[in-house]
């Protein structure tokens, strides 16, 4: 690990990378998630371990990690937002690899909802910040950002679409349509789209395998 780490492609950069579904409060004892399991995330933070780079991993998760990543825990989209803000000017490479909830409960309740008296219960949502965009608009010319796509449909127009939007410099993107792939899997299959490249498609296979290949295209394209 050590000689990896000393020796690897991406030895002396900093990577910021993001991981999990964020939960929103609707009270103190209850949230609104999605599937994300937080895998690819710790994957990638692995991968970009053994490759030499010093890691910061925001996630909503706890899960194994090599001693070197420092890890920051977070629950909301906001609080993610708030981390990532703090990291992202000492970064070379960020990594938006988190489900971020696209909408928030407005108002949540301090004190827990009672069901008493209630037979419909409405939640009013307002959508969240978008923390990849965020990064994207106020990054500097060494910094590079890459961001996920997570569709059941048109994979290669949305995420190119995705990649303007942000100003990402690469999106991988993968078809979480399929339950071999995706959300609470522990395969993955992606292609990866980049400003004016042939897209590359890595096959499916093992979440940690998949990160390996996706820290290689990173660092071929940042040399
Ligand atoms: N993302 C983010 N902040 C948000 C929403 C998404 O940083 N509020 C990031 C994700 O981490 C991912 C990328 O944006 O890297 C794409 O996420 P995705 O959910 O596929 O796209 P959205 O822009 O939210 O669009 P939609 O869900 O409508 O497809
Ligand atoms: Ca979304």
């Amino acid at each position: 690990m050590r000689l990896l780490a000393e020796h690897g492609s991406l030895h002396g950069k900093n990577i910021l990378i993001t991981a999990g579904g964020t939960r929103e409060a609707i009270d103190p004892v209850r949230y609104i998630s999605n599937r994300s399991s937080g895998k690819m995330g710790y994957a990638l933070a692995q991968a970009a371990a053994e490759a030499g780079a010093k890691v910061t991993l925001i996630a909503t998760q706890i899960r194994h990690l090599p001693y070197s990543v420092s890890l920051i825990k977070v629950e909301s989209a906001q609080e993610m937002l708030q981390a990532v803000q703090d990291q992202f000017p000492q970064q070379d490479i960020f990594i938006s690899a988190a489900a971020v909830s696209d909408y928030r409960i407005v108002h949540p309740a301090k004190e827990k909802i009672k069901k008493t008296g209630k037979n419909d219960l409405t939640l009013v949502l307002q959508q969240n910040p978008d923390i990849l965009a965020d990064a994207g608009s106020h990054k500097t010319g060494h910094q590079f950002v890459v961001g996920f796509a997570a569709e059941t449909q048109n994979l290669a127009v949305y995420a190119q679409e995705k990649l303007v939007k942000k100003h990402a410099d690469m999106i991988i993107a993968n078809d979480v349509s399929s339950t071999a792939s995706g959300f609470n899997s522990d395969q993955n299959q992606v292609t990866i789209f980049q400003n004016k490249k042939t897209a590359i498609t890595l096959p499916l296979q093992d979440k940690q395998k998949l990160a390996r290949g996706i820290m290689t295209e990173i660092s071929n394209s940042i040399q």
